[in-house]
């Protein structure tokens, strides 16, 4: 049997984490014993217990309760409280989903004490240290052992980085194993995609037909918290929504819900308020993600996250980013970005409005990557 520490903290950190939960439960229960730690990073219910109620992930063992915070606060209380459950569970790897600071704290704790580090979603590159991510997934690929990356251009950046292509086990921080090996977010896709029909009303409840809306969110710190950026992208919202008498859902995440009024002016802020056919709402359960996702006409968005679901249910896609690490998506192209730029949202939007066909390719793996990823670590972490 051998124990494995899994790090959750931010929102899709907690929806990634059940595939593998699931994948333990049903395969490998009987040589996995999964201790699971919440660093608390996101609180809300909305943002956090939603998913546990909803995709059957176990309790918690640990919750460290940092909550929000300056980067070097919020990520120094995480490490503190990481490397003391290290210490006490003595596992033999930690588990480290994506690129937020929950990653970074489980990445400089383990690695200090010498746990080693799975790391799932790795060699993603937006090639932009602005971003707090893209920092925190350099270093927390660095001093992995087990690197699983969802993409062929995530494991190719971890080569053009030095990581060997073919590693010879026994490995180790210094002898690293990277894989291509599917996305863990695909394989929740499907996997509760097939539930949503009997349980989710969220488009009854909002007045919404199939094919007939947008949906809509924005995080991205730079987005939020630079007022020309957030001004230009609801402009863009407004004018879509007016020019086509298109409905526009946004589950709004509550870092851009609390710099709302804040930061776009007085007057943009009231012409939302009052346009009709923009709805903004809570945050929502991931089940309610799939269903507006799978009914949206188009989706536009700053998560990477909602990026990929948006192609998993082959729906095109505006990036209201300068980059993408998902960068497969622009190629098919299914996906454009267009930044926090009004007019380049314009076009994209009548683009995918003239467009009849996309291609999807299979990008992603075959729904079954947690249960690989499960093997291999069986096979080389003792
Ligand atoms: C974090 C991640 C980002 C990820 C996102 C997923 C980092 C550096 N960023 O960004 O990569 O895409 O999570 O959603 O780790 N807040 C609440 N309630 C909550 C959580 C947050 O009100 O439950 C508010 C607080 O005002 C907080 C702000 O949101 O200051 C930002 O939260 P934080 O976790 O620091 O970063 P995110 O923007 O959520
Ligand atoms: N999500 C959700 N409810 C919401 C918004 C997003 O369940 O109201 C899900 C979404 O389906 C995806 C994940 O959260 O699985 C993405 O998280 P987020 O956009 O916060 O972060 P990112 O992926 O950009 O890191």
């Amino acid at each position: 049997m051998i124990k494995l520490l899994t790090i959750i903290g931010a929102r899709p950190q907690i929806i990634k984490a059940a595939a593998l939960s699931r994948a333990i439960e049903n395969k490998f229960s009987d040589k996995v014993k999964e201790i699971i730690v919440h660093t608390g990073q996101h609180y809300d219910d909305n943002m956090s217990q939603v998913f546990f109620d909803e995709l059957n992930i176990p309790h918690p063992n640990y919750n460290l309760n940092a909550g929000s915070g300056s980067h070097g606060k919020q990520t120094a209380l995480m490490i503190e409280g990481i490397e003391e459950i290290l210490l006490k569970e003595k596992p033999n790897c930690i588990v480290l989903y994506g690129d937020t600071n929950s990653t970074l704290a489980g990445a400089v704790a383990a690695s200090k004490i010498q746990v080693p580090i799975i790391h799932i979603e790795a060699g993603l590159r937006s090639f932009n240290k602005s971003m707090p991510e893209e920092i925190n997934r350099i270093i927390c690929d660095s001093v992995s052992t087990l690197l699983f990356s969802p993409t062929k251009a995530g494991f190719e950046n971890l080569v053009k980085e030095g990581f060997k292509k073919k590693a010879v086990p026994p490995y180790s921080f210094d002898n690293p194993k990277i894989y291509h090996c599917g996305d863990v977010m695909y394989d929740n896709s499907l996997f509760f995609s097939s539930l949503i029909e009997q349980k989710i009303t969220i488009l009854q409840d909002n007045k919404l037909e199939e094919g007939k809306f947008l949906l809509v969110t924005i995080h991205r710190n730079n987005n939020t918290d630079e007022p020309i950026r957030l001004n230009a992208l609801f402009r863009a919202i407004n004018k879509i929504s007016v020019e086509n008498k298109i409905k526009i859902i946004l589950p709004l995440h509550p870092r851009t819900a609390k710099l709302l009024s804040k930061n776009l002016s007085s007057e943009l802020y009231s012409t939302i308020k009052t346009n009709e056919l923009i709805k903004i709402i809570s945050p929502v359960s991931f089940l309610e993600m799939i269903a507006l996702e799978k009914n949206a006409f188009l989706v536009m968005t700053d998560s990477g996250g909602v990026q990929k679901e948006a192609f998993f249910f082959k729906k095109p896609c505006i990036i209201l980013r300068s980059e993408t690490e998902w960068v497969e998506l622009v190629n098919s192209g299914s996906a454009v970005i267009a930044d926090a730029n009004e007019a380049e949202i314009l076009k994209a939007f009548d683009k995918f409005k003239k467009t009849k066909r996309f291609k999807f390719p299979d990008l992603f793996g075959n729904g079954n990557a947690a249960e690989f990823i499960c093997e291999e670590i069986l096979k080389n972490i003792h």
